[in-house]
């Protein structure tokens, strides 16, 4: 029996993944790429070789695996494949304290920028991967989609960016949690394009 045939038809249905399950990245930087995601993400490798590693940081087996590539070609900001990926984290006291841990370990944001339904923190990796830290601002799918289909969307995509230093301030005078995370407005006479700091060079000294 063909592979096909021994299956029931009703697995012929559009059945959808069950989850994104990891990101695998060639690099050039094998080691620094290493040690900049089990610090970031505090993750663990699971396995490693002098050719790759597998790493975790929760129940997944790997989440991010590295390809050692030290003869690979530098990333072009101008090629097409992945803008970004992101990790969510669960409250905003956990992003903010990320952010200050990893500022005391010099990877600092490239990018800070409040989308709306998302706090957002952009970084590059070793090999200028932008990887975004985010919190979700919206306690369900349906607001955030809600949000994104809305009018403040369609005036402003991009989102505002914002100063976590002053994020902190704020958070540790007690200001609540809605008002910290509330968009503001665009300023006076800008676009969402003014809000965009995609070419933004590398943060993290090297
Ligand atoms: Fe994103």
């Amino acid at each position: 029996m063909s592979r096909r045939g021994s299956l029931r038809s009703d697995r012929y249905a559009k059945v959808k993944p069950q989850k994104l399950a990891h990101i695998v990245l060639r690099s050039r930087h094998f080691k620094e790429s290493q040690r900049w995601y089990e610090q970031v993400l505090c993750a663990q490798s699971i396995y490693e070789n002098s050719i790759l590693t597998f790493m975790t940081y929760d129940d997944e087996h790997h989440r991010i695996g590295i390809v050692n590539v030290p003869s690979a070609a530098p990333r072009d900001i101008q090629s097409a494949g992945v803008e970004h990926f992101a990790f969510t984290y669960a409250t905003l006291d956990e992003l903010l304290a990320t952010f200050v841990r990893l500022c005391e370990a010099g990877i600092l944001p490239y990018w800070t920028i409040n989308h709306g339904p998302t706090i957002s923190m952009y970084y590059r990796d070793p090999d200028d991967n932008k990887v975004e830290l985010q919190y979700d601002v919206f306690e369900t799918a349906a607001e955030a989609q809600a949000f994104i289909t809305g009018d403040a969307y369609a005036e402003n995509f991009m989102g505002i960016i914002f100063d976590p230093d002053e994020m902190i301030a704020r958070w540790e005078r007690g200001e609540p949690l809605a008002d910290l995370t509330k968009r503001p407005p665009l300023p006076e006479g800008m676009t969402p394009f003014d809000m965009a700091r995609p070419n933004n060079p590398r943060a993290t000294p090297r």
